[in-house]
């Protein structure tokens, strides 16, 4: 079953993962909560009515640990980055409809009545489970007061999640060889009796819900996989004291336990949104149709939490009642000059210092937008930054604007009288289906694309009609062509504010336009801008060679300096503290004869079909297409790509390599990828299938 497209006559709500309230926001962070903010944006201008949600992160041993290590009470802690996430996100131009926290009223009423319900629903069981202890310390060692190694993929790992290696959630006494971080001391196993949810019960359930489901495709893939290997039952209670109390059954004895930080949290994507609808009254915003009737609930994370989000989260709203999301949009890691943000090396941009260096809050959104698309690695740079901002920004958009609204000022004082002509209307049309076709994809970069092509076509169009040359002689052309770029201009503006919001209102204001151009709807992008403005002023800057130059020598800096006190591995430790490994293998030291190369037989080909083996995790069966004949090429990528979406995509071959079988399938060739996430290579220009790659 698809979903109808937005906007739909349904509210949505769009979240985004709520950060742990317990250290400072960085570029990791942001890329997330401007993503889904640019998306609910982009929501409401093609007129969908939706909210946009979130909320701190206030339990779990995130926030006790570090508060511990400060000598601080977890609650005070918590409430303090809490204060300073408030105030940070609308820097960005972030703006939630409401933001909450997990340890409010709000959230712990409700997340206590979810789990009352799931367990009056028969779907909570104890069971006696081994849970780490440390004797010195006296204390069980729930999730990060314990380390060990990933019983699935040997890497280091914290007591619930392998953060370093395969990413899944670990359950207690899962993590083998446990050391306490409390002590440094080998951690004994003890008996103790927990709560759990049985997750296995909605094996069926969501296999359908990621049918479905729409986003990013790593939050459907990886899933299936899960689910076919068998899904456990979840442990959803810790020893500890901070944290919603485990809610008593009716004549039961209050339980010393607490859930699990991962059950409480997501609620907080309800309990917001329930805030919300409070403030402005149910006619205003009504959280129940949305959560519970019909509504469209859109999640954006990071790719480190989709199992939360689609097995553990999908499944209590179904057992308690409430609706599945809509869509999933799992984003990427951000790397820091090729390696990994790494916030123990200090190799990141934190949110404070950007904003310090004096540097609008819209050129970062812009780069972090469009730079990749969502489910992408994206790279930041200074360097880079530089150039998308005076290329795209100061080179297309600031260019375009500045000089059609400067002309028509000077010559018209305002938007000449006439209509916009044909050719132009046409070309913004196509850019606002552009846009809508890009919000139903879940593609920020092909919105940021739409608005920054438009005001291209704009720069080529005032370059092709010269209008400066007719003022005297032609002016009705003259005319003609002025009114058309302010359309144009006008048209950017609207397209470009989901993602550079308060540049487009300073253009909106420069058009003489009223209001909010948030208010705007796409179609507004075709009204007649008011007949006169004022002059306007250069809305984009240059950044100079000379300020990257310093930039970087900080950044340089401070990595050194962070080496000096520290020797701490690549961490992720929050959501959105999107880290990439940046660990690559070093270069061959031996070279090889241009003969030897000569012996690889590499072709482009095009995939004809994918799917995957059956009984092997990660292999995938492909026919692809070489000109000559077509491959059966077994690969491991299963998980990693959406395979429904390979065929018809053009990749790179190996044509002989060796045969070899698989899982009882031929090989015959292998398709070049690069990276953990099995990036396939291919071309970028015309070269024809069956063409050698020299
Ligand atoms: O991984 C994290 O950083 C968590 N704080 C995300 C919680 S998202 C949700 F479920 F609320
Ligand atoms: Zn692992």
């Amino acid at each position: 079953m698809s979903n109808d497209d937005f906007p739909t006559d349904r509210p949505a709500v769009v979240t985004c993962g709520l950060p742990y309230a317990n250290g400072d926001l960085h570029i990791g962070h942001l890329r997330g909560y401007i993503g889904a903010d640019a998306f609910d944006r982009a929501l409401e201008t093609l007129g969908q009515e939706t909210a946009y949600v979130c909320g701190s992160d206030m339990h779990g041993t995130p926030v006790a640990v570090n508060a511990e290590q400060e000598g601080v009470d977890p609650e005070a802690f918590a409430l303090e980055w809490h204060r300073q996430y408030e105030e940070t996100f609308p820097k960005f131009n972030v703006e939630f409809d409401n933001y909450g926290h997990t340890h409010d009223e709000t959230n712990t009423e409700l997340t206590q009545e979810i789990v009352r319900e799931l367990d009056d629903q028969g779907y909570i069981y104890e069971k006696e489970i081994q849970v780490a202890y440390d004797p010195d310390a006296d204390q069980y060692l729930p999730d990060r007061y314990v380390e060990g190694t990933c019983p699935y993929c040997g890497e280091k790992a914290r007591g619930d999640e392998c953060d370093e290696g395969c990413q899944r959630h670990l359950e207690p006494g899962e993590v083998e060889d446990p050391t306490s971080t409390i002590t440094g001391n080998p951690a004994e196993y003890r008996e103790r009796t927990h709560k759990f949810f049985e997750v296995s019960e909605f094996a069926d359930f969501l296999t359908d819900f990621l049918d479905d489901l729409e986003g990013t495709s790593n939050a459907r893939n990886q899933p299936r996989q899960w689910i076919e290997d068998g899904l456990q039952d979840w442990c959803i209670t810790r020893d500890m004291d901070w944290g919603i109390d485990y809610p008593a059954a009716d004549g039961e004895a209050e339980s010393d336990l607490v859930l699990y930080v991962w059950v409480d949290a997501p609620v907080e994507y309800i309990s917001s949104t329930k805030q919300y609808s409070e403030r402005v009254g149910t006619d205003g915003y009504d959280w129940e149709q949305v959560w519970k009737d019909e509504g469209d609930v859109v999640h954006f994370i990071g790719r480190d939490i989709i199992q939360h989000h689609t097995i553990f989260w999908p499944a209590m709203l179904e057992g308690a009642g409430y609706n599945k999301p809509r869509g999933i949009a799992a984003t990427g890691f951000i790397t820091i000059n090729g390696k990994g943000l790494s916030t123990s090396r200090n190799r990141a941009i934190w949110a404070k210092e950007y904003l310090e260096e004096g540097f609008h809050p819209d050129l970062l959104r812009y780069y972090l937008m469009t730079t990749g698309g969502l489910q992408q690695d994206v790279d930041f740079s200074w360097d880079a930054f530089q150039e998308t901002v005076n290329g795209e920004l100061v080179g297309t958009v600031g260019n375009f604007w500045y000089r059609s609204l400067l002309f028509a000022y000077r010559n018209y004082e305002g938007t000449p009288e006439t209509d916009v002509s044909a050719e132009v209307h046409e070309r913004i049309q196509d850019a606002l289906a552009d846009v809508r076709e890009s919000v139903n994809d879940y593609s920020l970069r092909g919105v940021g694309q739409a608005a920054v092509q438009l005001a291209q076509f704009g720069n080529e169009y005032i370059q092709r009609h010269e209008p400066w040359k007719l003022t005297d002689d032609e002016p009705e052309r003259a005319r003609q062509v002025i009114r058309d770029c302010v359309q144009i201009a006008k048209a950017v503006g609207v397209l470009l504010e989901p993602i550079a919001p308060d540049k487009a209102q300073r253009l909106w204001a420069q058009l003489g336009e009223e209001g909010s151009v948030a208010d705007a709807r796409l179609e507004d992008a075709l009204e007649a801008p008011p007949r006169t403005f004022d002059e306007p002023g250069e809305l984009f800057e240059k950044i100079e060679d000379d300020r990257v130059a310093e930039l970087n020598e900080k950044l340089d800096e401070r990595v050194a300096a962070a080496a000096e006190t520290e020797s701490d591995d690549t961490d992720a430790d929050e959501t959105g503290d999107m880290t990439a490994t940046d660990e690559l293998e070093p270069l061959a030291d031996e070279r090889i004869s241009f003969e030897d190369f000569q012996e690889l037989d590499v072709r482009v080909g095009r995939i004809e079909a994918a799917e995957g083996i059956e009984g092997a995790d990660d292999l995938a069966r492909l026919e692809v297409d070489i000109g000559f004949e077509t491959r059966q090429v077994v690969a491991g990528i299963k998980q990693l790509h959406d395979l429904e979406e390979l065929p018809g995509e053009k990749c790179i071959l190996l044509a002989n390599m060796e045969p070899a079988e698989l899982f009882g399938v031929e090989s015959n060739g292998m398709i070049l990828a690069a990276g953990e996430e099995a990036d396939l290579l291919t071309t970028h220009g015309d070269a024809a299938v069956g063409e050698k790659v020299q």
